[in-house]
C-alpha cells in the first residue's frame, strides 16, 4: 500500500515567495494528491475541501486531544481549543452562551466609531502603518469590549500576541520556545487578574464568571484557559485577518468602489475576504485509528494538516476560486474552521471586519500602498509585520 507518495512539490510555509504568495503552491498541492506526506513538518498536508471537512467533521477518527493517542499534554494548555468532546461539550457551550448574550450590534457600532475616529487621524498623515495604527488597536478594543476587561496598553500588548504567535512554530525554529513561554505566563497573569478582580465583572467574562463559580476545579482551570485562547486567540486571529483585509483593498480599489454603490454587499464581501486571504493557514488533528483520504493510508497515531488557504481556494468546491467575487453565493468557506472546533468568536469577527469596512467606505478615500509591506514568517498565521498604506482623495 502506498503510504507516502513521493511528489515534486515542496513546501516551505516559510519561504519568501509563499510567505508572499502562498496559493500556487498550495494549488499544486492539491491537484498532486489527496494527502502528502511532509517530512520536515512530519505530517499529512490535506488540501482538498472535501477531505478538510471530513477530517474537521470527524473528531471522532482525527482527534484533537493528544492524550487520546498517549501524547501528554501542559495542564495550562486545556482548553475548548484542545479537548475533544465529550468533555469539550461544557466548556464550549459556556463561552458559546455567552457570547450569544453580548449585545453585539452595539459592540459593532462601537467598533466602528473607534475605527471611524482613527481612519479620520490617518487620513492627515502621508502615509501609515496600518498594523501599527489601525489593527492591533482596532482589533484590541473589539475583544477587550467583547470580554467586558480593560483592554492592556496596546504597544505592549501587541509584543507578548506577537511572542506567543511567533513560538507556535517552535517546531520549526526552537530559539522561539523559550520568549514564547515567558510571554505565555504574562498572558496568564493578565487572564488570571480578571477572574480574581474585585467588583461585578461585565460582558462575556462576567456571564462566564458567574456560572463556573459552583463547578469543579477542573471545569474552573478549564474555562479560565479557555478565556486565554479567546483573548490572544481573538486578538492576534482578528488583527491578522484585518491587515489581509486591507491589504486585498489596497490591491484592489474598485472594490470599496462597488461597496459604496451596493452597501449591503459588505457583510458577504467581508466573509469572501477571510476565504481569499484568510488569516489562519491550518490546523492539525490526529489520526485515531488507521484510516484512508481518497488513496493515501493515514496511520494511527500520524499528524494531519488541514491547509483552510488550499481548501478555500478548490476549484471543486468554489466557482473562479482564485477571484474575489463580493457577492458569492453559496460561501461555505473554511476561514472560521468546521465542526466542533470551529471558531467560537465567528459571529463577533464578522461584525468587526464588517464595522471596520463601513468605516472605510464613510471616508470617500481610496485605500492604497504606500511602500513594500512585510509578511511575519509566520506558518500558522498568515499576518503582516508591516503594512504600508496611505489614502488618496
Ligand atoms: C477573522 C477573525 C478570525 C478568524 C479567521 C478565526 C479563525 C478560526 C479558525 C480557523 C479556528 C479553528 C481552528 C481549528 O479547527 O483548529 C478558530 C478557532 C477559535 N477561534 Fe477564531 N478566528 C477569528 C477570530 C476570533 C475571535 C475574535 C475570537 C474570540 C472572540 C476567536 C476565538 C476562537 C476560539 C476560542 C477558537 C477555538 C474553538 C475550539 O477549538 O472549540 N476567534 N478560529
Amino acid at each position: 500500500m502506498d503510504t507516502q507518495p513521493v511528489g515534486p512539490v515542496s513546501y516551505d510555509p516559510l519561504d519568501d515567495a509563499t510567505l508572499a504568495d502562498p496559493y500556487p503552491v498550495l494549488a499544486e498541492l492539491r491537484a498532486q494528491a489527496p494527502a502528502v506526506w511532509h517530512n520536515g513538518m512530519e505530517c499529512w498536508l490535506i488540501t482538498r475541501y472535501a477531505d478538510c471537512v471530513r477530517v474537521l467533521r470527524d473528531h471522532a477518527l482525527f482527534a484533537r486531544d493528544p492524550r487520546r493517542l498517549g501524547v501528554s499534554v501542559p495542564e495550562a494548555s486545556l482548553s475548548v481549543q484542545v479537548l475533544d468532546p465529550p468533555r469539550q461539550a461544557p466548556v464550549r457551550s459556556l463561552f458559546m452562551t455567552a457570547l450569544h448574550q453580548q449585545d453585539l450590534p452595539a459592540l459593532q457600532q462601537r467598533t466602528r466609531q473607534h475605527a471611524a475616529s482613527r481612519l479620520a487621524a490617518l487620513t492627515e498623515q502621508p502615509s501609515w502603518e496600518a498594523m501599527r495604527e489601525l489593527a492591533q488597536p482596532v482589533a484590541l478594543d473589539a475583544i477587550a469590549d467583547l470580554l467586558g476587561v480593560t483592554p492592556p496598553p496596546v504597544d505592549e500588548w501587541a509584543q507578548v500576541s506577537d511572542t506567543i504567535m511567533r513560538s507556535m512554530d517552535g517546531g520549526l525554529d526552537p530559539d522561539l520556545v523559550e520568549p514564547g513561554r515567558c510571554a505565555r505566563q504574562q498572558l496568564s497573569d493578565l487572564v488570571a487578574s480578571w477572574f480574581t478582580s474585585t467588583g461585578r465583572p461585565a460582558g462575556l467574562l462576567g456571564h462566564v464568571r458567574a456560572r463556573t463559580a459552583e463547578a469543579g476545579p477542573e471545569h474552573a482551570a478549564y474555562t479560565m484557559h479557555t478565556a486565554r485562547v479567546m483573548f490572544q486567540g481573538g486578538y492576534s486571529t482578528l488583527t491578522a485577518a484585518i491587515g489581509n483585509l486591507l491589504d486585498t483593498l489596497a490591491r484592489r480599489p474598485d472594490v470599496l468602489t462597488v461597496l459604496r454603490e451596493r452597501p449591503g454587499l459588505v457583510p458577504g464581501a467581508v466573509d469572501e475576504l477571510v476565504r481569499f486571504d484568510g488569516p489562519v493557514q491550518g490546523t492539525t488533528r490526529l489520526a485515531a485509528a488507521d484510516v484512508r483520504i481518497g488513496d493515501v493510508a493515514v496511520r494511527r497515531g500520524q499528524k494531519v494538516t488541514v491547509l483552510f488557504a488550499a481548501a478555500n481556494r478548490d476549484p471543486d468546491a468554489f466557482t473562479t476560486p482564485d477571484q474575489l467575487v463580493l457577492d458569492r453565493s453559496p460561501n461555505r468557506h473554511l476561514g472560521y474552521g468546521w465542526g466542533t472546533h470551529a471558531c467560537l468568536g465567528t459571529v463577533m469577527a464578522q461584525r468587526v471586519l464588517t464595522a471596520l469596512v463601513e468605516a472605510l467606505l464613510d471616508t470617500r478615500q481610496v485605500l492604497r500602498s504606500s511602500g513594500p509591506a512585510r509578511r511575519r514568517r509566520t506558518a500558522t498565521m498568515r499576518t503582516f509585520a508591516s503594512l504600508p498604506l496611505s489614502f488618496q482623495p
